[in-house]
């Protein structure tokens, strides 16, 4: 049973300065509710209940967020606003199933996910990127079926621009499961479109196994210097763990970019 989430928030958060020169990406409106609400909805509605948040000192608003109790508490007290009570509690069901650990370096997502690494207690965990946001269809619960069914790990996929291949973790595959659903048989990180094996991306979404620790205590630094994931993700296959390529369906939309975050909050605003 996947039942616990993870979720690196610690990173700076370039792409989107200046309002992240103060502001945690997020917690920036889509369309009048932060990003990271789409998140956890995602994964409670999956089944998961225990979100840990991998956050730094400098993003220390996201836990305020989530702590502001007194704030509420004596706004209602004062003004019975049936809004203020529907969002305070709203805050609070969150808030009994998040947990925080900080890292406070930005040395990449594979650093971010080790600092969560006493903290999971299942064979198996979900891990969702909090700038890919997927509409529509839940991503988190889709994969957690397939999951139970190959008892492998999963990572969401969709198909690039070939010239745009450098932006992702790119895989090829050995094998067709399904029409959606394939075996992985390698993975790249942020290749050029000169070494990417195909324009298959991994997307923020995955199920991994407890085993991902042992790897990412020994891996090295790779692409920009930051310890990524996906280098680890790459051994794991090399040492015969199973990984499934998951063509989600439903929207998907990256709010990790200026372009990208505005027209997030443009296509939510129609669904
Ligand atoms: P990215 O590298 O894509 O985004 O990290 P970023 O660092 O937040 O933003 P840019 O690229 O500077 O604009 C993917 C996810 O991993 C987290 C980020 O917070 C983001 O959710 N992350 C990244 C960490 O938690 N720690 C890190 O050291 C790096």
């Amino acid at each position: 049973m996947i039942k616990q989430a993870i979720i690196p928030l610690a990173g700076l958060g370039t792409r989107l300065l200046p309002l992240t020169s103060v502001f945690a990406k997020e917690l920036l409106p889509i369309n009048g509710k932060p990003g990271i609400e789409y998140i956890i909805d995602e994964c409670i509605d999956a089944g998961v209940n225990e979100i840990i948040f991998i956050i730094s000192k400098k993003k220390r608003m996201i836990k305020k967020y989530f702590y502001n109790d007194k704030f509420y508490k004596s706004l209602i007290k004062n003004k019975k606003d049936p809004r203020i009570i529907r969002e305070y509690k709203k805050i609070l069901k969150y808030k009994k199933k998040i947990k925080f650990v900080y890292q406070n370096k930005p040395l990449g997502t594979g650093d971010a996910v080790l600092k969560t690494k006493k903290f999971i207690t299942n064979n198996y965990f979900l891990m969702l990127l909090p700038d890919d946001l997927i509409m529509k269809k839940n991503c988190s619960k889709d994969m957690i079926k397939l999951h139970k069914k190959y008892k492998a790990s999963v990572m969401a996929s969709m198909t690039v621009k070939k010239n745009n291949v450098n932006r992702w973790g790119i895989y090829s595959l050995s094998k067709k499961i399904d029409k959606n659903n394939f075996v992985i048989s390698d993975v790249i990180e942020k290749p050029s479109s000169k070494e990417a094996p195909s324009n298959n991306a991994v997307i923020g979404r995955y199920i991994l196994s407890k085993h991902i620790f042992k790897f990412l205590k020994k891996q090295k630094k790779g692409k920009g210097g930051e310890i990524h994931i996906t280098d680890s993700i790459k051994t794991m296959i090399e040492n015969k763990f199973p990984f499934i390529g998951h063509k989600f369906s439903g929207k998907y939309l990256d709010c990790g970019s200026m372009k990208g975050y505005i027209k997030s909050t443009i296509e939510i605003s129609k669904l």
